[in-house]
């Protein structure tokens, strides 16, 4: 059923879990990811970037990913990820997106606060939730630029939270998009001041690539919601490459079955890591 992903994340609140936040560029991927919530009876969130248009434009892929999040058996948010300009945060809402980012992160605090409440305004009649950035995640969602990372002062956590009364908050601790180049070192104390001084949700951006241990640590400390990206578009390319390798791919179908398991894999892993399983 399609919910909203406010409600997704107070439950994940009360339960101290994490709910994942799965990237997907096509039908299959929104299969796979779908596939493993309902044999894991786990909310999920399905996701897709504003970078991302390019190759998946919205008007196709959006209402895809708001129909199956309709017909699931489990609770699916439909979010956008990363917007970036009001036209497209605005289609999104339109199509039936129950959450929409704001990426103000490269902006000074003022300016990010401002743009972020207009997109709040913008969201209110449709009722959906709106998650925000403060401080700067590593590298960008499709891996094109190298951001310097620099974490979130809890102070402007306060701060943002007060002046904007955002739904979801993403918090930069030392996380950083696409496949890290050395092991991160992700700053809890910075996490556990924020969980402390704040009520927003917590989001956790750079997913791929954050060992379970971490990811545990950050549910119990104060996340509600981990993006993945590289780690779905990954396993779909190395599960393909792997079946033709095998001798498994006969026809288009084989592919296409390949491409579901895929992200059927890769959503199954992380949800039980999080801890989602039976939380449906
Ligand atoms: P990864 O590509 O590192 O999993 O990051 C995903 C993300 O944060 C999307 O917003």
């Amino acid at each position: 059923m399609l919910v909203n992903m406010r409600d997704l994340l107070a439950d994940a609140r009360v339960g101290g879990y994490a709910v994942g936040s799965f990237s997907v560029a096509n039908m299959e991927m929104v299969l796979g990811v779908l596939q493993a919530a309902e044999e894991l009876r786990a909310p999920v969130i399905l996701q897709i970037a504003e970078v991302r248009l390019r190759q998946s434009p919205l008007e196709l892929i959006g209402p895809l990913m708001v129909a199956a999040a309709r017909q699931a058996s489990v609770p699916v948010a439909v979010h956008f990820d990363h917007g970036k300009t009001e036209q497209k945060i605005g289609q999104a809402l339109e199509l039936g997106f129950t959450s929409v980012m704001f990426d103000g992160s490269h902006l000074p605090l003022d300016e990010n606060i401002a743009e972020t409440c207009r997109i709040i305004e913008m969201a209110r009649p449709y009722g959906a939730a709106v998650e925000a950035e403060i401080g700067c995640v590593g590298g960008s969602e499709d891996g094109s630029e190298e951001i310097a990372m620099h974490c979130t002062d809890p102070a402007d956590a306060v701060r943002f939270e007060q002046e904007t009364g955002v739904d979801a908050l993403a918090i930069a601790i030392g996380n950083a998009h696409g496949n890290y180049k050395a092991t991160p070192k992700l700053r809890f104390d910075i996490l556990a001041q924020v969980a402390e001084d704040t009520h927003t949700p917590l989001v956790l951006h750079g997913g791929t690539g954050i060992s379970p241990e971490d990811f545990r640590r950050c549910a119990q400390t104060g996340i509600q919601k981990i993006n993945i990206a590289t780690a779905t578009f990954d396993s779909v390319e190395q599960t393909v490459r792997g079946a033709y390798d095998a001798g498994a791919i006969g026809g288009y179908y084989d592919l296409q079955e390949a491409e579901v398991q895929g992200a059927y894999k890769n959503a199954h892993r992380h949800i039980l890591i999080f801890g989602t399983d039976g939380k449906a």
